[in-house]
C-alpha cells in the first residue's frame, strides 16, 4: 500500500453514527496493523440530530472519533435542511480534497454528502447502497436513488440490494459486503450485557415486555396512521417499552397522556441499552429499518409498522410481518409474534446480512479503488 488515503465521512443522524462507528474502527485497525497511518478519516457531523441522546451519547459510547467539524444545521424542512448542509459541505470538501467522501444510509445528510462531493468531482462511496422500498413518497427513497446514482462505490448489504441496482442498470462499483450493523451487533452485544443496566433500571424481566419504536414520517405525520398505531399499542395486554424519538414526542404532544399505563415511554436510549432491550423483548414493534434487522439477529419476532420494507428477506424467512398502521392488522400480527416467539429464539439463523466482516471489506475496497 502506498500513500495516505484521505476519507471524509459525512454523518448526521442516529443510525449513521452506529454504522460509521464500525467502519471507523476498521480504519483504525488497518492503521495499527500497518504500523503507520495509511488512512486518515475526518468525520463531518451535519448536525441533523443534535439532542445529546440522539447524537453525543453514540460518539461517547461507541468511541467514534469526535467530528472534526459540526455543521450544526439542526432541524428544518427537507429543502432547507439539505440546502444548509450542501452549502457548508461544499467548501469543506474542496478544502480537504479527500480521496473519498463516505456516506451512510438514506437520510438528508446522505443526500447532501453525495451531492456536495460529486459536484466538486470527489468520488462518493455509499454504505447501504441499493436498498429500495419502491415508495417514492418516502423521503429516504429519494435520498437513496440520488445517492446511489452519483456514487462510485456502492456497498450493498444484501443480494436483493445488488439486484435492485442491476434492475436500474447499475453494476459498476457495486460490492456485496454485508451489513455493517451486523458487525456492530456482534461487536457490541457482549459489551451491552456487561455495561448496560437498563433492564434493572426499568424493572424489566426478560421476555416480559414488548419493545416499540415509531419515528417514520409516514406514521408520525399522518394523524390517522399514528392514531391506528397508538390504538394497537393501547389494546396490547403486555407491557410495552417505547423509547420515543423526538419527532414522535413532538407530534404526540398532549396525546401522550392518553396512552395506556401499559405503555412506558422513555427518552431515546443509548445503543447498548437498546441492544439489551431488543435482545430481551418478547416481541418488537417498529417502523425503524435498523431495529427490524436487530430483532432478527436476536431471534425476536418483529411486527413492522409499515406497508413495505427494504429488508424483504426478513419477511421471506418468516421473522418479520408487515402490519402497516391498522390496529386490527397490528393486533393479528402481534398474536402471530407472541405464538412464534419461543420457537424463533431457538431457531438457527442464517447469515442474511453477511459474516460480520462488512467494515473490513469496505475498507479494503476503498483502499484498492483509489
Ligand atoms: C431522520 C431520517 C430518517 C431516519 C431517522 C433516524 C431524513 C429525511 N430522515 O428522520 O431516515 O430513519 O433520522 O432516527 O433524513 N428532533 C429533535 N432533536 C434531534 C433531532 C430531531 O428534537 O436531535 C426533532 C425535530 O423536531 C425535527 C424532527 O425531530 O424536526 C425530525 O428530525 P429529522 O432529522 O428531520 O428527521 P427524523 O425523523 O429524525
Ligand atoms: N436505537 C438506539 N436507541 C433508541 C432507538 C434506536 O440506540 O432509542 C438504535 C437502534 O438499535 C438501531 C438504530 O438506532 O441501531 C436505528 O435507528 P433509527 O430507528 O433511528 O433509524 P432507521 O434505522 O429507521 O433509519
Amino acid at each position: 500500500m502506498d500513500g495516505l488515503m484521505k476519507v471524509l465521512t459525512v454523518v448526521g443522524a442516529r443510525p449513521q453514527f452506529i454504522k460509521a462507528a464500525t467502519v471507523s474502527r476498521a480504519f483504525a485497525a488497518l492503521n495499527r496493523s500497518q504500523g503507520q497511518e495509511v488512512v486518515n478519516e475526518r468525520i463531518v457531523h451535519t448536525g441533523q440530530h443534535y439532542d445529546a441522546n440522539m447524537s453525543k451519547v453514540f460518539f461517547d459510547e461507541l468511541e467514534i472519533p469526535p467530528p472534526a467539524i459540526n455543521l450544526e444545521v439542526g432541524s428544518g424542512s427537507h429543502g432547507r435542511q439539505t440546502a444548509a448542509m450542501l452549502e457548508r459541505l461544499e467548501s469543506i470538501i474542496v478544502e480537504q480534497a479527500p480521496d473519498w467522501v463516505l456516506i451512510y444510509g438514506d437520510t438528508n445528510s446522505t443526500l447532501a454528502g453525495a451531492l456536495a462531493a460529486v459536484k466538486v468531482h470527489i468520488p462518493v462511496a455509499h454504505v447501504e447502497a441499493g436498498l429500495r422500498s419502491y415508495n417514492r413518497a418516502m423521503p429516504e427513497e429519494i435520498n437513496r436513488l440520488v445517492a446511489d446514482s452519483v456514487s462510485t462505490l456502492l456497498f450493498c448489504p444484501t443480494q436483493t440490494a445488488v439486484d435492485n441496482l442491476r434492475k436500474e442498470g447499475v453494476t459498476r462499483g457495486v460490492h456485496l459486503v454485508g451489513d455493517v450493523m451486523y458487525d456492530s451487533v456482534l461487536f457490541n452485544t457482549s459489551l451491552a450485557r456487561r455495561k448496560s443496566d437498563v433492564l434493572a433500571r426499568l424493572n424489566l424481566e426478560p421476555r416480559s415486555f414488548f419493545l416499540a419504536t415509531i419515528h417514520r414520517a409516514e406514521n408520525t405525520d399522518d394523524p390517522e396512521r399514528l392514531a391506528g398505531i397508538l390504538q394497537a399499542l393501547r389494546e396490547t395486554r403486555t407491557r410495552i417499552v417505547l423509547p420515543l424519538h423526538p419527532r414522535t414526542r413532538k407530534t404526540l404532544g398532549d396525546g401522550l397522556r392518553r396512552l395506556s399505563p401499559k405503555v412506558q415511554i422513555v427518552d431515546p436510549v443509548p445503543y447498548l441499552d437498546m441492544l439489551m432491550l431488543e435482545s430481551n423483548a418478547r416481541v418488537i414493534l417498529t417502523d425503524s429499518g435498523g431495529v427490524q434487522k436487530e430483532a432478527y439477529w436476536f431471534g425476536v419476532p418483529c411486527v413492522t409498522l409499515r406497508d413495505e420494507t427494504e429488508w424483504v428477506e426478513l419477511i421471506a424467512c418468516g421473522s418479520n410481518r408487515l402490519a402497516g398502521a391498522d390496529p386490527v392488522a397490528i393486533g393479528e400480527a402481534v398474536r402471530w409474534a407472541e405464538e412464534a416467539a419461543a420457537a424463533m429464539r431457538q431457531r438457527k439463523r442464517v447469515d442474511l446480512y453477511g459474516d460480520g466482516k462488512s467494515a473490513e471489506k469496505i475498507v479494503a475496497r476503498l483502499m484498492d479503488s483509489r
